[in-house]
């Protein structure tokens, strides 16, 4: 399995930010991981061209379930895919908040975008008050099991978890912690796919930078991150890309 590095640049970044990507490019145009961006939808097509000839793959950060429609506001996954994203992000915390997104909606998410072809990174974690109550796994389970296709392969999913309390706050989880969780998914991700879960990569997301990649990496499960405040500078990014090669 090819290891993912992706970086979320959630509602950051501009035309002029392409340049992180010229510089990303120049120090790592071969990486031995697979190296993702998603920049806001309004960049897409710029990243992707300044990206063309490269390695590297870009992403959406949502979609709508429907191809095309009445849904002011709204961006479906051909649209995304048409712009040059081979991956999107769906049920982000920050979404999940923000816009009340339910398991069912995130299912309902994933399954039009592979259905488009795009790789679903579905997003799942706990809040700081149900690590503090015991629930962690639980409530990653529940997400897993409501909000994951069952007819996936490894091939059309992402698992990305990232607790809540440790998204762009400095704070990680032990590596005994995300150790537990990710050997968690795994399993319960078998009892829904199948073997294909052996091949399904899980990402950790949350505060991952330079300093701690490595470390969280050497876990076994973890087959990437997916970073938020690191992937917005190239040389902090790069180095994370280094540390999974
Ligand atoms: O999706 C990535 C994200 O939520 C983690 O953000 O800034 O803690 O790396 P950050």
């Amino acid at each position: 399995m090819k290891k993912l590095a992706a970086g979320n640049w959630k509602m950051n970044g501009s035309a002029a930010a392409l340049a992180e990507v010229q510089a990303l490019l120049a120090a790592h145009p071969d990486p031995a991981c697979e190296m993702l961006l998603c920049p806001p939808a309004t960049l897409l097509a710029q990243m992707n061209w300044a990206a063309r000839g490269s390695v590297l793959k870009l992403g959406g950060q949502d979609c709508h379930t429907a191809a095309s429609g009445a849904h002011t506001g709204d961006i479906s996954a051909d649209m995304l895919k048409e712009a040059g994203a081979t991956y999107v992000i769906l049920g982000h915390s920050e979404r999940r908040a923000d816009h009340g997104e339910s398991d069912a909606l995130v299912l309902a998410k994933a399954q039009a975008a592979i259905a488009t072809g795009l790789v679903a990174v579905v997003c799942l974690g706990e809040t700081e008050a149900q690590r503090d109550a015991g629930e962690t796994l639980a409530v990653i389970g529940a997400q897993l099991d409501g909000s994951v296709p069952r007819d996936a392969s490894a091939a059309q999913l992402v698992i990305a978890y990232e607790p809540v309390w440790a998204i762009g706050t400095g704070r990680t989880p032990t590596i005994a912690q995300i150790a537990e969780v990710h050997n968690f998914l795994r399993a319960r991700l078998t009892a829904h796919i199948g073997a294909e879960a052996a091949n399904t990569r899980l990402l950790y997301g949350g505060s991952v930078k330079p300093s701690n990649a490595a470390e969280i990496f050497a876990v076994a499960d973890v087959d990437g991150a997916l970073v938020g405040g690191a992937s917005l500078k190239a040389p902090d990014f790069g180095a994370i890309v280094s540390a999974l090669a």
